[in-house]
């Protein structure tokens, strides 16, 4: 029987494979480390993620399946417990997500994956340590279609410390485990459910309809973007865990060519799923425009609210994401079987339906976005990716605050 130690179970993408884990493939035996006071406290935090997908009854149900094992991944190779020893894959989602916090966040992700690996390397059964990492690494300046070679590249450019901090993870785990079962999962955008809309989480939810809602596309209105929704990387995730083989040893979780999102064909699904002054012409506008940005979101949004300043200087950063235009090639994955994600516009309207007004689901945001990114034209240092935990790989002085509700300013 496969034992699967899950990081991250408490998040957005670990709830969801922790419930599609559970309701479709209930013979494995699941443990996940949790930050709690203790075990039962662990418990009730994945009940409370698991209620997003299921009645809260069902939640602790499933939750009552899983083995509690409390701790900080960072800290994973201090962590003796013996109940880690016996796991046959690990699943490591956990990682800070917010954008800005850089050193916080490399030592999260980077000098935490690494400690987390050095644990994995005294588990004599692990067959799979199946790292998630991001599509962005690939920073500012990527090719039209990208496949998973690329990158990491010790010259990109990143838009925001957190992919910088994922790229050197990446390389870090490359180079110093090389006798790991290291397999790499990549996610493009993920963004909705399938099904359940965005009840189990609108993250960037509000990005796509703030863009819509302004009517304006930053580059090329016939420009992509590559989202996937969460219920297909969670099943895609447990999936790459039970095969014995996996061809490559990196993979895009990625729309692709065939289900990324072009904002034309977008336009003409929301006439249909959230009519309202169609049909929709989108204008297209230079994301380093702030003057043109900050004309239209004023006439639509209204800047009288700190909210509202908060969100528009959020929005600039994703515009700038949205103008990368950038296509991930999912090629690999498609070949070896797996299904490929449907695209947005399948299910848009699902999400626009479970959602509630855009400026309260950007507040539901807020914690990732608390720190600005880094203004255009300000750009990060290159990414210098050290081999050995602990070192500074990023020196940026160049964020400004985006202050807390209350106190934003334009
Ligand atoms: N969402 C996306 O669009 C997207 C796209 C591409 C890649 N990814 C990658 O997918 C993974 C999951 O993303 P997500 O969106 O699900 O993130 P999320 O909702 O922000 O969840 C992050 C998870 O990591 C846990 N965590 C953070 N620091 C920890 C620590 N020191 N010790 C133990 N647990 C810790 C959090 O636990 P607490 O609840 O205790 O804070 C939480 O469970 C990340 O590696 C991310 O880089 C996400």
């Amino acid at each position: 029987m496969s034992r699967i130690l899950l990081t991250g179970a408490t998040g957005l993408i670990g709830g969801a494979v922790l419930h599609h884990a559970l309701t479709s493939r209930p013979v494995s035996e699941w443990v996940c480390l949790v930050r709690a006071s203790d075990e039962e406290a662990g418990r009730q935090r994945i009940a409370a993620r698991l209620s997003r997908f299921t009645s809260t009854l069902n939640a602790q149900r499933l939750a009552q399946r899983v083995e509690i094992v409390v701790g900080d991944f960072t800290q994973a190779d201090q962590m003796a417990d013996p109940r880690l020893d016996s796991v046959t894959q690990l699943l490591h989602l956990a990682a800070d997500t917010s954008w800005w916090a850089h050193e916080k966040v490399h030592r999260t992700n980077h000098g935490g994956t690494l400690s987390l690996a050095r644990r994995a390397m005294r588990m004599k059964r692990l067959d799979r340590f199946l790292h998630v990492s991001t599509a962005m690494i690939c920073g500012s300046g990527p090719p039209a279609i990208l496949d998973e070679t690329r990158y990491p590249d010790p010259e990109a450019a990143h838009l925001v410390h957190y992919s910088a901090s994922k790229a050197a993870a990446e390389t870090s785990l490359m180079a110093g485990f090389a006798d790991m079962p290291l397999v790499v999962a990549r996610p493009s955008i993920v963004l909705g459910h399938s099904t359940l809309g965005a009840r189990p989480g609108s993250s960037i939810l509000w990005v796509i309809r703030a863009c819509d809602r302004l009517r304006l596309v930053a580059g090329d209105r016939d420009g992509t973007v590559d989202i996937v929704p969460i219920d297909w990387v969670a099943k895609t995730l447990v999936e790459m865990l039970a095969r014995p083989d996996l061809a490559h040893q990196t993979y895009h979780l990625s729309a692709g060519l065939k289900s990324r999102t072009r904002w034309s064909d977008l336009g003409r699904t929301l006439d249909i799923v959230d009519p309202d002054d169609i049909p929709r012409h989108y204008d297209e506008f230079d994301a380093s425009d702030r003057a043109a940005l900050l004309a239209r979101y004023t006439a639509v949004f209204g800047m009288d609210e700190a909210i509202k300043v908060a969100m528009f200087r959020a929005l600039q950063a994703y515009y700038r994401f949205c103008e990368l235009n950038v296509t991930f090639d999912n090629t690999r994955l498609l070949s070896e079987g797996f299904t490929a994600p449907p695209p947005l516009s399948d299910y848009i309207g699902r999400c626009i339906e479970t959602s509630g007004d855009i400026i309260d689901q950007f507040h539901e945001d807020f914690g990732n976005l608390a720190l600005a990114p880094v203004p255009r034209g300000e750009r990060l240092p290159r990414t210098r990716l050290p081999l050995t935990d602990g070192a500074a790989v990023l020196d940026g002085t160049a964020g400004r605050n985006i202050a807390r509700r209350g106190t934003a300013s334009a």
